[in-house]
This record gives structure tokens, sequence and C-alpha cells, in this order.
């Protein structure tokens, strides 16, 4: 591939989500966006219009219209994944995954074994991982032993196809596998649908080998829009505002004594907190997550290298998160919930 030429880009689902692919790769330099797929005709001639691009109504479609493809993202809903992305990938054309990358581990296996048979690149849609925050606090973690993540959405009737851990939580989950960098040794778990047959409340106990513990909460019926994650190190503390991308580290002191920090507080009235502890708000750098992300992904296809996020860490936060789903049957069989919980069905 000449290094200078524009890299020939479409979008299969344009929903919500596709949306924002297509108004990113408008924007971005060395992508040139030649095509959308979207089945639903209204939604079709829309982007037609506004996009000036031809929509296909099938990956087939598209295909046989020979565009000379780079590269796709497939945001279509995630029990698609699979069907589209496979179709793609046996074509040669590298893709940009949605969360999760697939819905069933059978699933994530093929589109990996699909992607190496065919030298393409496949990045699973991990997109908290270019989040200028996750970014800028990565390079300085020591040893995180103990994280809380909150992801917390108002209601609105979309991800249904999925319950609400493939939905929201699988993205605290790959960012804690990833910081944690450690086996899973134990989960707990429980979930409930509240408005739709699937778990749309769940909250989660992780366990690491390490002995790093991990809880998660994550609602899409909340009243409020939360995003935070919050972890101890040893000696510190640091708490991820996902959804303002900024930072606050609270750290103690080397050479710090309770002792001396509660008299010299006490002298003070503690009007400055406890001495000993320094506060800091990080720098962040700019810049909006998916665009970090969909640049990152064109890099990788110009230069034929590992993406940053790779297919198998995907595999690996939908490994856990399938983990998660089992564990809340069985917590919902123990307690009693019966035929009103139906995690995977549809
Ligand atoms: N990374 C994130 O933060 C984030 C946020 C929202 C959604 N998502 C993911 O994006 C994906 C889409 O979510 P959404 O909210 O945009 O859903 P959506 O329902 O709004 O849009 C999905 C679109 O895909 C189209 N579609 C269905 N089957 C198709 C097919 N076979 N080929 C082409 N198009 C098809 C539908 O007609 C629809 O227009 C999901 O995997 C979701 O998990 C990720």
């Amino acid at each position: 591939m000449s290094p200078g030429r524009l890299l020939r880009i479409a979008v299969a689902g344009t929903g919500a989500f596709g949306l924002n692919h297509l108004r990113v790769y408008r924007e971005l330099p060395g992508a040139e966006l030649v095509a959308a797929i979207e089945p639903n005709p209204g939604r079709a001639a829309e982007v037609e219009e506004q996009y000036s691009i031809p929509v296909f109504p099938t990956v087939d479609a598209a295909l046989r219209a020979d565009l000379k493809l780079d590269a796709a993202s497939v945001a279509v809903p995630t029990i698609y994944h699979h069907a589209v992305a496979s179709e793609l990938l046996n074509a040669g054309v590298d893709c940009l995954v949605e969360k999760p990358l697939a819905a069933t581990l059978a699933e994530a296996d093929d589109l990996i074994a699909i992607a190496d048979r065919n030298g393409c690149v496949l990045q699973p849609g991990h997109l908290e991982r270019f989040n200028p925050a996750v970014l800028a606090i990565e390079p300085q973690l020591t040893r995180p032993m103990f994280f809380e993540a909150h992801r917390l959405s108002v209601f609105t009737p979309r991800a249904l196809d999925v319950d609400v851990v493939l939905d929201l939580m699988i993205h605290d989950l790959d960012i804690v596998l990833t910081f944690a960098r450690s086996p899973v040794r134990e989960v707990r778990a429980v979930g409930l649908p509240i408005l739709s047959p699937k778990v749309d409340i769940a909250n989660v106990r992780v366990e690491f080998e390490s002995g790093c513990v991990a809880n998660f909460t994550a609602s899409r019926v909340s009243t409020e829009r939360v995003r935070k994650l919050r972890f101890f190190e040893p000696r510190r503390y640091v708490s991820v505002d996902y959804a303002r991308r900024d930072l606050l580290v609270i750290a103690v002191d080397p050479g710090f004594s309770l002792e001396n920090a509660l008299a010299l507080g006490e002298a003070g009235g503690f009007a400055e907190g406890l001495p000993g502890l320094s506060f800091s708000k990080p720098t962040v750098a700019s810049g909006e997550p998916l665009k970090l992300e969909v640049s990152s992904f064109l890099e990788s296809v110009r230069a034929r290298m590992t993406p940053k996020v790779t297919a198998r860490q995907g595999r690996e936060a939908l490994a856990l998160a399938l983990e998660i789903q089992r564990v809340m049957v069985d917590h919902a069989e123990r307690a009693g919930l019966g035929n009103f919980f139906n995690p995977t069905g549809l």
C-alpha cells in the first residue's frame, strides 16, 4: 500500500453510533469514505444524501460493486457483528468492529481466525482505551489493587439486542483487564431486568489471581449519566471521569506519618486537609476518543500493524462478560427469580 494513498473506507450500520463513525472518517485525513451499508431504506437515503456516498443494503452488494475497500467500521447491532465482519474480512477488508467484538466466544474466535487467515487488521471498538484520561494515566500505573467502576445511563430503546453487561459494562471490563494485568480468579454477580427482558442493571465483583479486586456497576435505567472509574494503588488513589475526560490523583507523600500528619493537621484546624497528601489533576490532552480510536485503526491498516487494542483482548473482555452472565443466571436461580430473568434470549 503506498504511504500517501487515501484508504478507502465503508461504514456498515448507520444507526446512532455508525453516524459517529461516518462523521469521523469524513473529518480525518488519510481516509476516503466511499460507501455505507445499511438495510433500513429511510436511514440509507438520509446517509446517501448527507454524505454523497452510495449506500448498499448488504455487505454482499457493496462487495459486488468492486469499491476496492481497504477497511470498514462495523457498527451494526452486536448480534450481527459476526455475520457482517466475517463477510468483510473474508473479502480482505480490515475491520474496526464495535464493542463487544461478537455476541459469543465461538463467533469471536471465528472472526480472529478469519482475520489471521487473510492477514487482516481486526480491532474491537473498545473506545475508552483511547479516552485521553485513560491515555494519560496508563503509563503511570503502578499496582492497582482495588477498582470501583460506575457506568450509568438513562434508558433509551437502543442496544436491546444485548444486556447491560455487553452493552455498557464491557467498556470497564476491558479497561480493568488491561490495567490489572492478571487472570480472573473469581466472579460474583447480580443482574436484574427492569425495563427490558434482559439485564438492565448489574453489579459484579471480580477477583484476579494477583489479589486485585474490581467492583463494577452498570445500569441503563438510571436517572443520571455517570462514567467513572476509581482505583487504589499502594499509597495512591486515582479517579477517572471518562465523560469529563479528567483525572484526580491523591497520593500519600513519601515519608508520610499519620501521627505527624494528625498533629500538624490539628494545629491548623485541618483547614488544608490532612498534611502529607498531595492532590493533583494531571494534564489530559484534548481529543475525541472515537477520533483517536479510528486514527489508531487507520495507522494499523496503513502500516499493517497489530492494533493497539487487539482482537484477542476483545475476546478476553467478551469472555469475562459471558462469565458474568453465567454467574448472574446462577444467582437468579438461587434467588428464585425464575422466568423473568433471561439475559441472553431475545
Ligand atoms: N463504542 C461505544 O461507545 C458505542 C456506543 C454505542 C453503540 N456502540 C456499538 O455500536 C453498535 C451499533 O449500536 P447503535 O446504538 O448504533 O445501534 P442502532 O440500532 O442505532 O444502529 C444499528 C444500525 O445497523 C443497521 N443494521 C442492522 N443489520 C445490519 C446489517 N446486517 N448490515 C448493515 N447494517 C445493519 C440497522 O439498520 C441500524 O441502522 C453496537 O455494537 C453497539 O454496541 C458502541
